[in-house]
């Protein structure tokens, strides 16, 4: 499978760590992962001006680096939405980016999904999780997996292998 994973952290600590973990057991089963840095990236939110879906014909108005990663939501066999939980929810560069499909509805050949979410608490991740499932679940696609880590658990080894063994599953 083609899987893309788009990392919303703006950091490289604790979700890209799980992002690594994640590519070499999927690796290993034979897939081929991209990771897009959604987190360093510039894009600017939805602005429901419904171009898209008139004149631009499925393209945004709005030229930022979301074209960087439209392709990847196109193309891939699996999505995988992997970020920190800022403020009970994912950080705000992935929540634009997710939004900004709008122009196409939703990933076109994606039948597979995964959550990585790292956080400094436990108990934090209703509101991302519950997204996710909305959306997956509008999509059509299926719930490969929910992996979260808190606190002392981001970048522990029984973490990163946890994900590992999840990946080569897929
Ligand atoms: C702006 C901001 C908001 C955060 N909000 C939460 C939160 O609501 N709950 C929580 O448990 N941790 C919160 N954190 C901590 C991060 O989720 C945690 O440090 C995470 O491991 C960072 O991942 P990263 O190293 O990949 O960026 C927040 C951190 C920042 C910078």
């Amino acid at each position: 499978m083609k899987i893309a994973v788009f990392n919303g952290s703006p950091r490289k600590e604790n979700t890209t760590a799980m992002v690594q973990a994640f590519r070499e057991g999927a690796e290993a089963a034979g897939h081929e992962v991209e990771e897009y840095q959604v987190g360093k990236m510039k894009i600017a939110g939805c602005l429901g001006c419904e171009y898209c879906h008139t004149k631009g014909e499925g393209s945004c108005i709005q030229k930022d680096d979301f074209e960087k990663i439209l392709p990847a939501y196109m193309e891939a066999d699996m999505v995988v939405f992997a970020s920190p939980i800022y403020y009970f929810t994912l950080t705000a560069q992935m929540e634009a980016a997710i939004q900004r499909v709008y122009c196409i509805g939703k990933p076109l050949k994606a039948t597979k999904a995964a959550m990585l979410l790292s956080s400094g608490s436990p108990g934090v991740y209703d509101g991302a999780i519950a997204q996710f499932r909305g959306y997956m679940s509008f999509a059509g696609i299926e719930e490969a997996g929910i992996i979260t880590a808190n606190g002392a658990e981001n970048k522990s080894e029984a973490k990163l292998n946890e994900i590992r063994e999840f990946a080569k599953t897929l």
